[in-house]
């Protein structure tokens, strides 16, 4: 169960989660009640609290009724206004609510009265864990929150703005539910019927379209279908369109393997482990579809907006691909795979293909758990960015700072072509040098995009951690992208 939400004047309950905002600097106690600031005061000169971003000061309070917890938030310098900080602060204060057992939160908004849709999703945020394997003790520990009451008057547009939080939030959440749910419980079909619910609900602003095994094959996704030969399970290639009122075409391209075991090129036990994750992307594009069916008519800078996401399982078999075979993607190229664990950059080959010239999208991200090496290179904080257009990747930067969906742009470096160059194919799907892993995959997907505006994003850092499980990393910087986000 997700907590209501409600907007409210003033709410007294002294035995509620209470939660406050501060700042460093002189203005740190604005907004705050009298008896609190000489606790934040004491607290300040022991060096327990000095207003930072990261800063949280909890007080409990025994009340005529029991327990109330004061919290107070800090945002570092007032002056800098990061969204993506009050986002995080209050989804970790909700998450200790959670801990401490309260049913009620009472957020003072004070002033930020304009982030009504940004405090809803760190709400919403902060209260999500994965539930649906865990038994009822275990829930029973840290209970949901059932009311949040947000203090502020209740105009048309505090209302919208709430609206808007419910619908980004519960999109990042449905991309953490998948990208959480195991492979026994999550394939391709399931993606499938995913899709279709976003259509029903859209009630005709999304349709979707599935192409079967045969369909793929008429196309001559042959990379695509070489990563999906070895498993009993048939492959979908799901398109989701969204029709908007601009003027250029955009598709979101998400890498879609709902387990990658390596194929034949078997990963070890270790590697395999989380490898249920390697749909992230396209968990994403479909978390940014389930925002767009809850939308009116979305104003933006698109005629429309596609989703592509070629959706199989990389494993083993006497039907799997060889080291060695050769594919032919769908713009004619010849691909030797060397490695049946490089799967990724082939079923996204045919993907971005199909996007360009099928959907003729003029603009394109595609966003993939695709090599370990970028985890190598930036950890598990930060995604790697590629971009053939910087006006693209600046626009996107924006978006991607309110969201808090951190990354660091990499070189599109084309010199590494060279060592993917195969003496009886086009291309090798890995290089022969070993290192610079993420850039080569890269430049490796340059080779099926023509024109098109493209920013590629490998997600494979930051789309999980084992502490905190799925992140839903990129849903709601796309979702700005498309969208700005609601100030009342
Ligand atoms: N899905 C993996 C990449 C990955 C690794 C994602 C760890 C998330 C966490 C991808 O398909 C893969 O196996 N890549 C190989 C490429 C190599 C064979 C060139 C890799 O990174 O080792
Ligand atoms: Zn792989
Ligand atoms: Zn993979």
């Amino acid at each position: 169960m997700t907590p209501a939400i409600h907007i409210k004047e003033t709410y007294t309950n002294q035995n509620s989660f209470h939660i406050y905002f501060s700042h460093t600097g002189t203005h740190k106690y604005k907004n705050i009640p009298k008896e609190l600031q000489t606790i934040i005061q004491l607290k300040a000169e022991r060096h327990e609290f000095a207003g930072k971003d990261t800063d949280i000061l909890h007080i409990e309070q025994a009340t005529d009724k029991g327990i109330g917890h004061i919290v107070i938030l800090g945002l570092g310098d007032e002056a800098v206004h990061e969204v993506k900080n009050i986002r995080n602060q209050i989804s970790k204060a909700v998450h200790l609510a959670r801990n401490v057992k309260a049913l009620e939160i009472v957020v003072h908004i004070g002033t930020y009265g304009k982030d009504v849709q940004t405090i809803v999703e760190g709400v919403l945020i902060g209260d999500y864990s994965f539930d649906t394997f865990k038994g009822k003790e275990s829930q029973k520990k840290h209970p949901h929150v059932n009311n949040v009451y947000i203090e502020t008057s209740e105009t048309a547009e505090v209302k919208k703005a709430v609206e808007k939080g419910i619908n980004t939030a519960s999109a990042l959440l449905l991309t953490r539910d998948m990208v959480n749910t195991p492979a026994s419980h999550l394939h391709p079909e399931t993606l499938v019927n995913y899709a279709k619910e976003i259509e029903k609900k859209a009630q005709g602003k999304v349709d979707v379209t599935v192409l079967n095994e045969q369909e793929c094959k008429k196309l001559g996704m042959g990379a695509f279908l070489g990563v999906a030969q070895g498993s009993e399970r048939k492959p979908a290639f799901i398109v989701l369109h969204y029709k908007g009122s601009g003027t250029k075409k955009f598709a979101f391209v998400g890498k879609s393997i709902t387990f990658d075991s390596g194929g034949l090129s078997l990963k070890p036990s270790e590697g395999m482990m989380d490898m249920k994750i390697d749909m992230a992307g396209g968990a994403a594009v479909l978390g940014v579809f389930d925002y767009l069916a809850s939308q009116k008519p979305l104003v933006s800078t698109f005629s429309d907006v596609y989703g592509v996401l070629p959706a199989c399982e990389n494993m083993p078999s006497g039907k799997a691909m060889k080291p060695g075979d050769v594919v032919t993607a769908m713009n004619g190229k010849t691909v030797e795979v060397l490695n049946t664990d490089a799967e990724g950059r082939l079923a996204l080959a045919d993907a971005l293909v199909y996007a360009e010239t099928v959907l003729k999208a003029d603009y394109i991200i595609d966003m993939a758990t695709l090599t370990g090496a970028c985890m190598v290179a930036l950890g598990n904080d930060l995604a790697g960015l590629f971009s053939n257009d910087d006006a693209f990747e600046k626009k996107y930067a924006v978006s991607a700072g309110l969201a808090g969906d951190d990354y660091w742009r990499m070189p599109l470096h084309s010199a590494y072509l060279a060592h993917m160059k195969s003496t009886i194919a086009d291309l090798k799907n890995i290089s022969t040098v070993r290192y610079g892993g993420a850039i080569t995959a890269a430049i490796f997907l340059k080779e099926f995009i023509k024109k098109a505006k493209w920013m590629h994003i490998d997600i494979a850092g930051p789309a999980h951690s084992d502490k905190n499980g799925a992140s839903g990393w990129g849903v709601l910087s796309v979702i700005y992208f498309l969208e700005p986000i609601t100030k009342v």
